[in-house]
C-alpha cells in the first residue's frame, strides 16, 4: 500500500520503519514540509491509500481536517486532541471516510485495558482506586491519552472517576498502573512499554485494516480484528 506518514519524531520514525518492513511504500512529511497541513492537497494525496499522523495535537487537528475534506482515510496516533473528538467524528461520518484513532496502539496495552475493565469490580467492594502514569520528560500532554482511556473504562463500568497522577521524567517510554487499596490488601495492575515498536506495529496494522473502509473507529474496539 501507499502510506503517507505525517511526523517523523520518536514514534513516527518507527512507524515508517515497520511499514517498510511490512512491504509498504511510505512517504514522510516533517513539520517544515507541511505547515498548517498545507501539503495535504488532493493532488498530493491522490496515490495515497492511508495517511498516518504522529505529530502534535494542533498539527494533527489540521491534518485530520485536510484528510476528511479530501476524502482520505487516516490513522491518528497523536494524542491530546480528544475534546474535539465529537466534532471530528461528525465530520468523518458526514464525509464517509475511514478514521482510526487510539490513545495507545500497543496490543499489550489493549489487553491491559480489558484487565482494567474487569478489575473495576473492586470499586464496588470498598477498594480505593488510583491511576499512575509515567512518561519521558518531553511528552507534551498530561495526563496521557492512555491514562484518560483507563479512567474512561473504569468510569464506564463503575461510575467512579479515578484520580490520575502523572510523572514526567527521563526517557520513560510509557508506564501505566492502576491500583486498588483496601484495609486488607492491595491490587496492582501495571503495563510498562519497553520500546515504541509496539505502538508502531499497531498503527501500521490499523492502517492496513482501515484502507478502503468507511467509519470512525477507536483502536480499542478493532485491535482483535488485526
Ligand atoms: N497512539 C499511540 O500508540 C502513541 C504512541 C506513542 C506516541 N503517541 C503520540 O504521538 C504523538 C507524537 O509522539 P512522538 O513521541 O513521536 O513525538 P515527537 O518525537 O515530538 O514527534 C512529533 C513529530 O511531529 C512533527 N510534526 C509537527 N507538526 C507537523 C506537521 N504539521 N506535519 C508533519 N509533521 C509534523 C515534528 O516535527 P519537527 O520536529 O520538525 O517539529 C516531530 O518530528 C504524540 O501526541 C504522542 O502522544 C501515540
Amino acid at each position: 500500500m501507499n502510506f503517507l506518514l505525517l511526523g517523523c519524531g520518536k514514534t513516527g520514525a518507527l512507524v515508517a520503519e515497520l511499514a517498510r518492513e511490512r512491504g509498504h511504500d511510505v512517504r514522510v512529511l516533517r513539520s517544515q514540509d507541511n505547515p498548517n497541513a498545507s501539503a495535504l492537497t488532493p493532488q498530493n494525496l491522490r496515490e495515497v491509500d492511508v495517511v498516518l499522523d504522529f505529530t502534535s495535537p494542533d498539527a494533527a487537528l489540521k491534518n485530520m481536517e485536510a484528510c476528511i475534506q479530501t476524502g482520505k482515510n487516516i490513522v491518528v496516533g497523536t494524542t491530546g486532541w480528544y475534546e474535539e473528538l465529537p466534532k471530528i467524528r461528525a465530520r468523518v461520518e458526514a464525509a464517509g471516510t475511514g478514521f482510526v484513532f487510539g490513545a495507545n496502539f500497543s496490543l499489550g496495552v489493549n489487553i491491559f485495558f480489558e484487565i482494567a475493565r474487569a478489575s473495576a469490580a473492586a470499586l464496588k467492594h470498598g477498594y480505593f482506586g488510583q491511576i499512575f502514569e509515567r512518561h519521558h520528560a518531553k511528552k507534551k500532554d498530561a495526563p496521557s491519552g492512555t491514562a484518560l482511556s483507563l479512567q474512561h473504562i473504569v468510569r464506564e463500568t463503575s461510575d467512579v472517576e479515578l484520580e490520575i497522577v502523572s510523572f514526567r521524567e527521563g526517557e520513560v517510554v510509557g508506564m501505566h498502573e492502576i491500583t486498588f487499596d483496601s484495609p486488607h490488601d492491595d491490587i496492582y495492575i501495571c503495563h510498562d512499554s519497553k520500546s515504541r515498536r509496539g505502538f508502531a506495529e499497531g498503527a501500521v496494522r490499523a492502517a492496513e485494516w482501515v484502507a478502503g473502509k468507511k467509519g470512525f473507529y477507536d483502536f480499542r474496539d478493532i485491535w482483535r480484528q488485526l
